[in-house]
Protein backbone atom coordinates (compact mmCIF):
# COMPACT_ATOMS: atom_id res chain seq x y z
CA UNK A 1 0.00 0.00 0.00
CA UNK A 2 2.84 2.62 1.12
CA UNK A 3 4.71 1.32 -2.65
CA UNK A 4 1.84 2.32 -4.19
CA UNK A 5 1.25 5.32 -2.61
CA UNK A 6 4.50 6.51 -3.37
CA UNK A 7 4.37 5.49 -7.11
CA UNK A 8 0.82 7.54 -6.84
CA UNK A 9 2.71 10.28 -5.25
CA UNK A 10 5.51 10.25 -8.05
CA UNK A 11 3.18 9.82 -11.08
CA UNK A 12 0.90 13.13 -9.06
CA UNK A 13 4.18 15.07 -8.44
CA UNK A 14 5.50 13.87 -11.71
CA UNK A 15 2.48 15.30 -13.61
CA UNK A 16 2.24 18.52 -11.74
CA UNK A 17 5.64 19.47 -12.07
CA UNK A 18 5.28 19.42 -15.82
CA UNK A 19 1.68 21.62 -15.51
CA UNK A 20 3.36 23.90 -12.98
CA UNK A 21 6.39 24.33 -16.00
CA UNK A 22 3.08 25.16 -18.21
CA UNK A 23 1.24 27.50 -16.01
CA UNK A 24 4.66 29.69 -15.53
CA UNK A 25 4.96 29.72 -19.32
CA UNK A 26 1.85 30.88 -20.00
CA UNK A 27 2.11 33.80 -17.50
CA UNK A 28 5.65 34.76 -18.50
CA UNK A 29 4.34 35.14 -22.01
CA UNK A 30 1.69 37.64 -20.88
CA UNK A 31 4.89 39.86 -19.59
CA UNK A 32 6.90 39.39 -22.79
CA UNK A 33 4.35 40.25 -24.98
CA UNK A 34 5.02 44.45 -24.79
CA UNK A 35 8.74 43.61 -25.85
CA UNK A 36 7.07 41.51 -28.92
CA UNK A 37 5.11 44.19 -29.91
CA UNK A 38 8.22 46.78 -29.67
CA UNK A 39 10.36 44.20 -31.33
CA UNK A 40 8.15 44.23 -33.89
CA UNK A 41 7.04 48.01 -34.47
CA UNK A 42 10.80 48.75 -35.06
CA UNK A 43 11.10 45.89 -37.62
CA UNK A 44 8.53 47.18 -38.95
CA UNK A 45 10.16 50.96 -39.20
CA UNK A 46 13.31 49.24 -40.96
CA UNK A 47 12.75 46.39 -42.69
CA UNK A 48 15.29 44.69 -45.06
CA UNK A 49 14.92 42.10 -48.00
CA UNK A 50 16.07 38.93 -48.58
CA UNK A 51 19.76 38.07 -47.81
CA UNK A 52 19.96 41.94 -46.48
CA UNK A 53 18.83 41.46 -42.70
CA UNK A 54 21.64 42.86 -41.21
CA UNK A 55 20.40 44.87 -38.97
CA UNK A 56 17.48 42.59 -37.70
CA UNK A 57 20.12 39.67 -37.93
CA UNK A 58 22.33 41.76 -35.85
CA UNK A 59 19.44 42.82 -33.18
CA UNK A 60 18.52 39.04 -32.92
CA UNK A 61 21.65 37.70 -32.47
CA UNK A 62 22.63 40.38 -29.80
CA UNK A 63 19.56 39.67 -28.04
CA UNK A 64 19.60 35.82 -27.88
CA UNK A 65 23.86 36.23 -26.69
CA UNK A 66 22.07 38.11 -23.60
CA UNK A 67 20.16 35.35 -22.60
CA UNK A 68 22.92 33.09 -22.92
CA UNK A 69 21.47 31.26 -25.86
CA UNK A 70 24.84 29.90 -28.00
CA UNK A 71 24.35 31.49 -31.01
CA UNK A 72 25.88 30.95 -34.86
CA UNK A 73 25.64 33.96 -37.31
CA UNK A 74 26.05 34.41 -41.08
CA UNK A 75 24.12 31.37 -41.97
CA UNK A 76 22.95 31.29 -44.98
CA UNK A 77 24.30 34.91 -45.61
CA UNK A 78 22.41 36.73 -42.92
CA UNK A 79 20.55 33.92 -41.00
CA UNK A 80 20.96 33.87 -36.88
CA UNK A 81 20.70 30.28 -35.45
CA UNK A 82 19.99 30.07 -31.59
CA UNK A 83 20.93 26.37 -29.95
CA UNK A 84 19.26 26.48 -25.98
CA UNK A 85 20.49 23.84 -24.13
CA UNK A 86 17.94 22.19 -21.12
CA UNK A 87 19.29 21.02 -17.98
CA UNK A 88 17.60 17.43 -18.70
CA UNK A 89 18.18 15.21 -21.50
CA UNK A 90 15.59 15.01 -24.34
CA UNK A 91 14.55 15.86 -27.97
CA UNK A 92 16.34 18.77 -30.36
CA UNK A 93 13.25 20.95 -30.98
CA UNK A 94 13.87 23.90 -34.28
CA UNK A 95 11.24 26.82 -34.43
CA UNK A 96 11.85 28.93 -37.29
CA UNK A 97 10.68 32.81 -38.29
CA UNK A 98 11.85 34.37 -41.54
CA UNK A 99 13.32 37.80 -41.14
CA UNK A 100 12.75 38.99 -44.88
CA UNK A 101 10.44 42.11 -45.98
CA UNK A 102 9.59 42.97 -49.52
CA UNK A 103 10.02 45.39 -52.01
CA UNK A 104 6.74 47.41 -51.80
CA UNK A 105 6.04 51.36 -50.19
CA UNK A 106 3.79 50.56 -47.36
CA UNK A 107 0.88 52.67 -47.17
CA UNK A 108 -0.95 51.82 -43.94
CA UNK A 109 -1.78 54.57 -41.62
CA UNK A 110 0.60 52.96 -38.57
CA UNK A 111 3.18 55.14 -36.98
CA UNK A 112 5.78 53.37 -37.61
CA UNK A 113 5.41 52.57 -40.97
CA UNK A 114 8.11 51.77 -43.41
CA UNK A 115 9.63 54.64 -45.16
CA UNK A 116 12.54 52.51 -45.77
CA UNK A 117 13.66 52.91 -49.48
CA UNK A 118 16.71 50.30 -51.22
CA UNK A 119 17.79 49.05 -55.12
CA UNK A 120 16.57 45.64 -55.89
CA UNK A 121 17.82 44.08 -59.34
CA UNK A 122 19.07 47.41 -60.21
CA UNK A 123 15.69 49.24 -59.45
CA UNK A 124 14.41 51.87 -56.38
CA UNK A 125 12.19 50.36 -54.35
CA UNK A 126 10.08 51.10 -51.22
CA UNK A 127 10.68 47.86 -48.74
CA UNK A 128 7.57 47.00 -46.51
CA UNK A 129 7.24 44.03 -44.08
CA UNK A 130 4.02 43.12 -45.98
CA UNK A 131 4.23 39.24 -45.03
CA UNK A 132 4.10 39.73 -41.45
CA UNK A 133 7.70 38.16 -41.04
CA UNK A 134 8.64 41.18 -38.31
CA UNK A 135 5.99 39.84 -36.08
CA UNK A 136 7.45 36.01 -36.65
CA UNK A 137 10.72 37.32 -35.62
CA UNK A 138 9.60 39.23 -32.81
CA UNK A 139 7.29 36.07 -31.65
CA UNK A 140 10.57 33.67 -32.07
CA UNK A 141 12.67 36.17 -29.51
CA UNK A 142 9.55 35.79 -27.13
CA UNK A 143 9.78 32.35 -27.35
CA UNK A 144 13.88 32.93 -26.71
CA UNK A 145 13.20 34.86 -23.91
CA UNK A 146 10.24 32.95 -22.01
CA UNK A 147 12.33 29.27 -22.90
CA UNK A 148 15.88 30.43 -21.33
CA UNK A 149 14.26 31.46 -18.34
CA UNK A 150 13.63 28.18 -17.68
CA UNK A 151 16.09 26.07 -19.46
CA UNK A 152 17.57 24.06 -16.21
CA UNK A 153 14.07 22.33 -16.57
CA UNK A 154 13.79 21.71 -20.23
CA UNK A 155 14.06 18.10 -21.67
CA UNK A 156 15.82 18.40 -24.16
CA UNK A 157 17.27 21.29 -26.71
CA UNK A 158 15.21 24.32 -28.56
CA UNK A 159 17.13 25.59 -31.72
CA UNK A 160 16.18 28.79 -32.77
CA UNK A 161 16.30 29.33 -36.75
CA UNK A 162 16.29 33.15 -38.08
CA UNK A 163 16.02 32.52 -41.29
CA UNK A 164 16.42 35.45 -44.72
CA UNK A 165 15.50 34.92 -47.98
CA UNK A 166 12.13 33.39 -47.60
CA UNK A 167 10.54 35.18 -50.08
CA UNK A 168 13.33 34.29 -52.35
CA UNK A 169 17.15 35.67 -52.56
CA UNK A 170 18.13 38.60 -55.34
CA UNK A 171 19.00 37.61 -58.73
CA UNK A 172 21.94 35.66 -58.58
CA UNK A 173 21.87 34.75 -55.02
CA UNK A 174 21.58 31.32 -52.67
CA UNK A 175 18.99 32.28 -50.20
CA UNK A 176 16.08 31.09 -47.53
CA UNK A 177 15.44 27.55 -46.54
CA UNK A 178 17.12 25.42 -49.21
CA UNK A 179 20.47 27.56 -48.11
CA UNK A 180 20.17 27.19 -44.40
CA UNK A 181 19.31 23.28 -44.60
CA UNK A 182 22.47 23.24 -47.17
CA UNK A 183 24.90 24.46 -44.44
CA UNK A 184 23.51 22.05 -42.28
CA UNK A 185 20.93 24.12 -39.99
CA UNK A 186 19.53 20.64 -39.19
CA UNK A 187 21.81 18.82 -37.94
CA UNK A 188 24.67 19.48 -35.46
CA UNK A 189 22.90 18.99 -33.06
CA UNK A 190 20.09 16.95 -35.06
CA UNK A 191 16.92 18.18 -35.38
CA UNK A 192 14.02 15.62 -34.33
CA UNK A 193 11.21 17.92 -35.22
CA UNK A 194 10.15 21.68 -36.58
CA UNK A 195 7.38 23.87 -36.22
CA UNK A 196 6.90 27.39 -37.38
CA UNK A 197 3.84 29.69 -37.65
CA UNK A 198 2.72 32.12 -40.78
CA UNK A 199 0.49 35.13 -39.33
CA UNK A 200 -2.56 35.33 -41.50
CA UNK A 201 -3.83 38.64 -42.39
CA UNK A 202 -7.48 36.79 -43.59
CA UNK A 203 -8.12 34.73 -39.90
CA UNK A 204 -9.32 36.54 -37.00
CA UNK A 205 -7.01 36.54 -34.14
CA UNK A 206 -6.98 34.42 -31.76
CA UNK A 207 -8.09 31.81 -34.29
CA UNK A 208 -5.04 29.24 -35.54
CA UNK A 209 -5.40 27.54 -38.80
CA UNK A 210 -3.92 24.15 -39.19
CA UNK A 211 -4.03 21.30 -41.67
CA UNK A 212 -2.43 17.98 -41.54
CA UNK A 213 -0.96 16.48 -44.61
CA UNK A 214 -0.21 19.07 -47.91
CA UNK A 215 -0.33 22.47 -46.20
CA UNK A 216 0.85 24.80 -49.05
CA UNK A 217 1.89 23.89 -52.44
CA UNK A 218 5.16 22.65 -54.34
CA UNK A 219 5.73 25.16 -56.69
CA UNK A 220 7.64 25.05 -60.11
CA UNK A 221 8.38 27.01 -62.68
CA UNK A 222 8.42 25.73 -66.48
CA UNK A 223 9.41 26.72 -69.76
CA UNK A 224 8.09 25.07 -72.68
CA UNK A 225 9.64 25.64 -76.22
CA UNK A 226 7.72 24.97 -80.04
CA UNK A 227 9.97 24.51 -82.29
CA UNK A 228 8.18 24.87 -86.08
CA UNK A 229 9.79 25.84 -89.24
CA UNK A 230 8.74 29.52 -89.79
CA UNK A 231 6.52 30.44 -93.31
CA UNK A 232 4.61 33.31 -95.04
CA UNK A 233 1.28 33.73 -93.00
CA UNK A 234 -0.64 33.23 -96.06
CA UNK A 235 1.00 29.37 -97.07
CA UNK A 236 1.17 27.89 -93.68
CA UNK A 237 1.56 24.29 -95.65
CA UNK A 238 5.05 25.40 -96.42
CA UNK A 239 5.70 25.57 -93.11
CA UNK A 240 4.73 23.90 -89.19
CA UNK A 241 3.04 26.40 -87.38
CA UNK A 242 4.39 26.52 -83.32
CA UNK A 243 1.52 28.65 -82.63
CA UNK A 244 -1.01 26.40 -83.54
CA UNK A 245 0.71 23.77 -81.67
CA UNK A 246 1.37 25.71 -78.90
CA UNK A 247 -2.48 26.39 -78.64
CA UNK A 248 -3.21 22.68 -78.68
CA UNK A 249 -0.51 22.62 -75.79
CA UNK A 250 -2.06 24.97 -73.67
CA UNK A 251 -5.23 23.44 -74.01
CA UNK A 252 -4.15 20.15 -73.19
CA UNK A 253 -2.20 20.45 -70.37
CA UNK A 254 -5.55 21.49 -68.57
CA UNK A 255 -6.53 18.07 -69.34
CA UNK A 256 -3.74 16.65 -66.91
CA UNK A 257 -6.02 18.07 -64.09
CA UNK A 258 -9.36 17.30 -65.12
CA UNK A 259 -8.52 14.15 -66.43
CA UNK A 260 -5.00 12.91 -64.68
CA UNK A 261 -5.81 13.76 -61.34
CA UNK A 262 -7.59 12.66 -58.32
CA UNK A 263 -9.67 15.11 -57.89
CA UNK A 264 -11.41 13.67 -54.24
CA UNK A 265 -7.73 14.01 -52.78
CA UNK A 266 -6.05 16.70 -53.81
CA UNK A 267 -6.37 19.99 -55.70
CA UNK A 268 -3.16 21.16 -58.13
CA UNK A 269 -2.54 23.54 -60.40
CA UNK A 270 -0.98 24.45 -64.19
CA UNK A 271 -0.48 27.79 -65.58
CA UNK A 272 0.62 29.11 -67.96
CA UNK A 273 1.11 32.68 -67.80
CA UNK A 274 3.44 33.67 -70.67
CA UNK A 275 3.48 33.30 -74.71
CA UNK A 276 5.82 34.26 -76.97
CA UNK A 277 6.21 33.86 -80.03
CA UNK A 278 6.08 35.48 -83.93
CA UNK A 279 6.33 39.36 -84.66
CA UNK A 280 4.23 40.10 -87.26
CA UNK A 281 0.81 39.21 -88.54
CA UNK A 282 1.72 37.72 -91.88
CA UNK A 283 4.60 35.46 -90.31
CA UNK A 284 4.46 32.18 -88.96
CA UNK A 285 7.56 32.24 -86.43
CA UNK A 286 9.96 29.54 -86.09
CA UNK A 287 9.33 28.80 -82.26
CA UNK A 288 6.84 29.86 -79.72
CA UNK A 289 8.06 29.87 -75.72
CA UNK A 290 5.62 29.60 -73.02
CA UNK A 291 6.37 30.08 -69.01
CA UNK A 292 4.27 28.82 -66.34
CA UNK A 293 4.27 27.33 -63.43
CA UNK A 294 2.52 23.88 -61.47
CA UNK A 295 1.80 23.67 -57.90
CA UNK A 296 0.75 20.23 -56.29
CA UNK A 297 -0.17 19.44 -52.44
CA UNK A 298 1.75 15.74 -52.71
CA UNK A 299 4.84 14.73 -53.41
CA UNK A 300 3.25 11.70 -55.72
CA UNK A 301 0.68 14.68 -57.66
CA UNK A 302 3.81 16.53 -59.08
CA UNK A 303 5.43 13.30 -59.93
CA UNK A 304 2.76 12.64 -62.03
CA UNK A 305 1.99 16.01 -63.63
CA UNK A 306 5.64 16.18 -64.50
CA UNK A 307 5.96 13.42 -66.25
CA UNK A 308 2.72 13.83 -68.34
CA UNK A 309 3.38 17.68 -69.03
CA UNK A 310 6.55 16.34 -70.77
CA UNK A 311 4.37 13.35 -72.45
CA UNK A 312 1.55 15.91 -73.51
CA UNK A 313 3.83 18.72 -74.59
CA UNK A 314 6.50 16.68 -76.75
CA UNK A 315 3.97 14.35 -78.30
CA UNK A 316 1.52 16.87 -79.40
CA UNK A 317 4.22 18.69 -80.72
CA UNK A 318 5.41 15.24 -82.37
CA UNK A 319 2.22 15.05 -84.01
CA UNK A 320 2.01 18.44 -85.46
CA UNK A 321 5.54 17.48 -87.24
CA UNK A 322 7.07 20.26 -84.51
CA UNK A 323 9.26 19.69 -81.58
CA UNK A 324 9.28 20.83 -77.72
CA UNK A 325 11.38 21.06 -75.02
CA UNK A 326 10.16 21.28 -71.48
CA UNK A 327 12.35 22.38 -68.49
CA UNK A 328 10.48 21.73 -65.66
CA UNK A 329 11.49 22.59 -63.21
CA UNK A 330 13.19 25.64 -64.86
CA UNK A 331 14.92 27.56 -62.24
CA UNK A 332 12.93 27.63 -59.06
CA UNK A 333 11.27 24.84 -57.13
CA UNK A 334 10.05 24.47 -53.76
CA UNK A 335 8.75 21.39 -52.43
CA UNK A 336 4.94 20.85 -50.54
CA UNK A 337 4.97 22.41 -47.17
CA UNK A 338 3.31 18.86 -45.55
CA UNK A 339 2.72 18.62 -42.66
CA UNK A 340 3.10 15.34 -41.35
CA UNK A 341 -0.41 13.92 -39.99
CA UNK A 342 0.83 12.11 -36.78
CA UNK A 343 2.70 14.91 -35.44
CA UNK A 344 -0.18 17.67 -36.19
CA UNK A 345 -2.67 15.16 -34.37
CA UNK A 346 -0.03 14.70 -31.61
CA UNK A 347 0.26 18.43 -31.25
CA UNK A 348 -3.37 19.43 -31.57
CA UNK A 349 -3.87 19.17 -28.04
CA UNK A 350 -1.06 21.74 -27.52
CA UNK A 351 -3.06 24.47 -30.01
CA UNK A 352 -6.05 23.92 -28.07
CA UNK A 353 -4.91 24.57 -25.22
CA UNK A 354 -3.56 27.95 -25.89
CA UNK A 355 -5.99 29.09 -28.32
CA UNK A 356 -9.48 26.88 -26.83
CA UNK A 357 -10.69 24.13 -28.77
CA UNK A 358 -13.70 26.21 -30.83
CA UNK A 359 -10.24 28.53 -32.06
CA UNK A 360 -8.57 25.78 -33.78
CA UNK A 361 -9.87 25.60 -37.37
CA UNK A 362 -8.90 23.00 -40.24
CA UNK A 363 -8.40 25.09 -42.44
CA UNK A 364 -8.17 24.38 -46.61
CA UNK A 365 -4.83 24.10 -48.08
CA UNK A 366 -3.37 27.12 -50.07
CA UNK A 367 -1.94 27.18 -53.33
CA UNK A 368 0.96 29.66 -52.41
CA UNK A 369 4.45 28.09 -51.84
CA UNK A 370 6.63 28.35 -48.30
CA UNK A 371 10.26 27.45 -48.04
CA UNK A 372 9.78 26.12 -45.23
CA UNK A 373 8.96 23.08 -47.22
CA UNK A 374 12.80 22.24 -46.98
CA UNK A 375 13.35 21.80 -44.09
CA UNK A 376 9.92 19.35 -43.26
CA UNK A 377 12.35 17.29 -46.20
CA UNK A 378 14.79 16.76 -43.11
CA UNK A 379 12.49 16.52 -40.07
CA UNK A 380 8.94 15.90 -39.98
CA UNK A 381 7.37 19.53 -39.35
CA UNK A 382 4.06 21.53 -38.78
CA UNK A 383 2.98 24.66 -39.77
CA UNK A 384 0.06 26.53 -38.54
CA UNK A 385 -1.37 30.14 -39.52
CA UNK A 386 -2.02 32.38 -36.77
CA UNK A 387 -5.01 34.48 -37.24
CA UNK A 388 -4.04 37.97 -37.20
CA UNK A 389 -6.45 40.00 -38.70
CA UNK A 390 -8.45 42.01 -36.53
CA UNK A 391 -12.06 41.10 -35.72
CA UNK A 392 -13.46 43.84 -37.09
CA UNK A 393 -11.81 44.89 -39.62
CA UNK A 394 -12.03 43.73 -43.17
CA UNK A 395 -9.08 41.49 -44.22
CA UNK A 396 -5.91 43.13 -45.83
CA UNK A 397 -3.81 41.00 -48.71
CA UNK A 398 -0.17 39.45 -47.90
CA UNK A 399 2.13 40.88 -50.31
CA UNK A 400 -0.20 44.41 -50.73
CA UNK A 401 0.93 48.05 -49.64
CA UNK A 402 -2.09 47.72 -47.53
CA UNK A 403 -1.33 44.67 -45.46
CA UNK A 404 -1.96 45.26 -41.77
CA UNK A 405 -1.77 43.01 -38.64
CA UNK A 406 -3.01 43.32 -35.42
CA UNK A 407 -0.51 43.45 -32.72
CA UNK A 408 -2.73 41.76 -30.20
CA UNK A 409 -2.40 37.85 -32.01
CA UNK A 410 1.26 38.26 -30.82
CA UNK A 411 0.56 36.53 -27.73
CA UNK A 412 -1.30 33.57 -28.88
CA UNK A 413 1.83 33.04 -30.91
CA UNK A 414 4.02 33.40 -27.90
CA UNK A 415 2.31 30.85 -26.16
CA UNK A 416 1.58 28.11 -28.91
CA UNK A 417 5.11 28.06 -29.75
CA UNK A 418 6.07 27.73 -26.06
CA UNK A 419 3.74 25.25 -24.92
CA UNK A 420 4.06 22.95 -28.60
CA UNK A 421 7.43 22.58 -27.01
CA UNK A 422 7.17 21.68 -23.59
CA UNK A 423 4.34 19.62 -24.34
CA UNK A 424 6.69 17.69 -27.38
CA UNK A 425 9.45 17.32 -24.50
CA UNK A 426 7.49 15.97 -21.89
CA UNK A 427 5.91 13.24 -25.07
CA UNK A 428 9.51 12.08 -26.09
CA UNK A 429 10.76 9.85 -23.29
NI1 LIG B 1 5.40 35.07 -45.68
Amino acid sequence: MLRLLSILLLFFCGHTFAQRLQTRALSTAATIDDSVISWRRDFHAHPELGNREMRTAGIVAKYLRSLGIEVTEHVAKTGVVGVLKGGLPGPVIALRADMDALPIVERTPVPFASKVKTIYNGNEVGVMHACGHDAHTAILMGVAKLLSGMRKELKGTVKFIFQPAEEGAPLGEEGGAKLMVKEGVMENPKVDVIFGLHVAADLNTGKIGFRPGGFMASASDMKITVKGKGAHGASPWMGIDPVVTAAQIINSLQTIISRNLNLTQNAAVITIGAINGGNRFNIIPESVEMLGTVRTLTDDDEKMIFARIKEVAIKIAEANGASAEVLLPYTVHYPVTYNDSSLVLKMLPSLQKTAGAANCLLVNAKTGAEDFSFYQQKAPGFFFNLGSKPVNAAPTSHHTADFFIDERSFLLGLKTLSVMVLDYMDMKK
